[in-house]
């Protein structure tokens, strides 16, 4: 039983006993919650936070000796066919996992439930979180093996995440091998250094970032589930990306080969200010350096063939050795760094006990990201991808990065694997395809796959939906 007057007394240490201006109103079961809630919370970690990050907005330092960094050109190089062997070995070897982080509130989108129950792909309409259980269930077979799935929610949708998959028979899964755990939250901040309440019995939080997954990983019990299965290395993507390649041999063959502790595919970016973390190299170590914090005369440097000086754009797709996050989480804290983000939080006003929607941000999220443990990594690879065969996420509601572009992305791709197996598609006077095409990863989930499975007398008319399911067969409609 967690004890109201010590709480309060923390409480008032740190100028926060407003928490329990309702205290006396709610039912038992409320106050129990909110208590749990409250003792949760470190406050002396959110009064250093709140010294840090509201009461100041801090300099991003941008060191001075950035270098663009090494890359390992598309297809692996030199070392392309070990690296792909190393990779199907340990895929084969049930040493890999796969890793979705799905926690996040995806404001932008603006669809009411957990982002991979969004219906993404152009005909059949499947859910994120099918088209990656196929993906993975695909890798599988291929490599006569099983690889566990892990999937990282957050308060805010694992109850609805974890029915998604079960009303669904888990996509194929067998239940055993998707494993769900939680991320941490972290209170907002107002500009006072408040916290604040969202319910009477609840303050307002929201998921501590994609980086929270590393302390997630450790505290929820899912680093030992990989070390009693064995996994040694995580293959790690975002939930909002059809496109992504989830069980990437020559790419887990890099990072092996290489030693690497942590790894992340690149792209060229499109134009300087495109919206992608910048891989730079300082004093020896990677740093992504977010596009906002970039300096327009580095965005904008340029090389001696005119091509930008920092091209290589971060695409959080990355693969991670499990003991780098248990070296990384030791003790149960992470030493990520925190990022503060300005919101409009909605509270319950203290004084009045009435609801306020802000119109102005009001108060600070913090967050970690990621790729900042690029930095503490003894080893990188960092390997470049095409756009075209691997990335169009689905993080806003219309315009770019939006459902829109991610099924034109989708089809382009699965129109040129068509082509390139020697079926013709139709195409429009501007070269656009002029169908609605998708292909089933269970049936071929590369341009070679498909080459090597499909049917060549199969033929596609102008507007028609074309889904080549599972076993090659042909549905969708005229
Ligand atoms: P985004 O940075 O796009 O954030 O997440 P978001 O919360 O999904 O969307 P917005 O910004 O509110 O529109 C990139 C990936 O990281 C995951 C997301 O689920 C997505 O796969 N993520 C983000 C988490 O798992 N937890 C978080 O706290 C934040």
């Amino acid at each position: 039983m967690t004890d109201v007057a010590e709480i309060r007394k923390t409480l008032e240490a740190h100028g926060q006993e407003h928490l329990l201006a309702f205290y006396d109103d709610l039912n038992e079961e409320q106050q129990d919650l909110l208590l749990n809630q409250l003792v949760a919370i470190d406050f002396d970690q959110i009064d250093d936070l709140s010294e840090q990050f509201v009461k100041h907005t801090p300099e991003v330092e941008i060191p001075s000796d950035l270098r663009p960094p090494e890359t390992v050109p598309y297809g692996g190089g030199d070392q392309a066919e070990e690296a792909r062997r190393r990779g199907e070995q340990l895929v084969a070897e049930g040493k890999v996992a796969a890793f979705t982080v799905a926690g996040g509130q995806g404001t932008r989108l603006g669809y009411e439930g957990p982002k991979g129950c969004f219906e993404a792909t152009p005909v059949v309409n499947k859910p994120l979180f099918r088209l990656f259980a196929e993906k993975i269930r695909a890798a599988a077979t291929r490599h006569r093996t099983t690889i566990p799935w892990y999937v990282m929610t957050s308060p805010i949708n694992d109850t609805a995440t974890k029915a998604h998959f079960r009303q669904n028979d888990y996509w194929g899964f067998s239940p055993k091998d998707v494993i769900f755990f939680e991320q941490g939250t972290m209170p907002a901040i107002n500009y006072d250094g408040k916290l604040m309440l969202a319910r009477p019995y609840r303050p307002a939080t929201s998921p501590d970032g994609h980086g929270g997954s590393l302390t997630a990983m450790r505290k929820s019990g899912a680093l030992d589930d990989m070390v009693d299965r064995g996994i040694e290395v995580i293959s790690y993507f975002q939930v909002d990306n059809p496109l992504v390649n989830s069980i990437d041999a020559t790419f887990i063959g890099l990072h092996d080969l290489a030693g690497a502790e942590m790894s992340a595919k690149a792209l060229p970016k499109r134009h300087p200010l495109e919206k992608l973390g910048n891989f730079c190299v300082s004093d020896g170590t990677i740093h992504v350096i977010e596009y906002s914090d970039m300096p327009d005369n580095l965005a904008y440097a340029t090389r001696e063939d005119g091509r930008l000086k920092f091209s290589a754009g971060s695409i959080a797709i990355h693969i991670i050795s499990r003991e780098f996050v248990a070296r990384l989480t030791e003790g149960g804290r992470c030493k990520l760094p925190w990022h503060r983000a300005d919101k409009k939080v909605p509270y319950i006003d203290p004084e009045t006990g009435e609801q306020v929607q802000p119109e102005q941000p009001n108060a600070v999220k913090l967050e970690m990201f990621v790729f900042d443990a690029m930095q503490m990594a003894e080893e990188t690879v960092i390997y470049e991808t095409r756009r075209e065969e691997e990335f169009s996420p689905i993080k806003n509601a219309d315009g770019a990065d939006s459902p829109a572009t991610s099924l034109h992305d989708q089809v382009r791709m699965w129109a040129n694997w068509l082509e390139r197996a020697g079926i013709e598609v139709p195409r429009d006077a501007d070269g656009q395809v002029a169908a609605a095409i998708e292909i089933s990863p269970l049936f071929a989930d590369s341009a070679d796959e498909l080459a090597a499975k499909v049917d060549k007398s199969i033929s596609i008319s102008p507007g028609q939906s074309f889904y080549l399911g599972s076993r090659g067969q042909i549905g969708g409609s005229r």
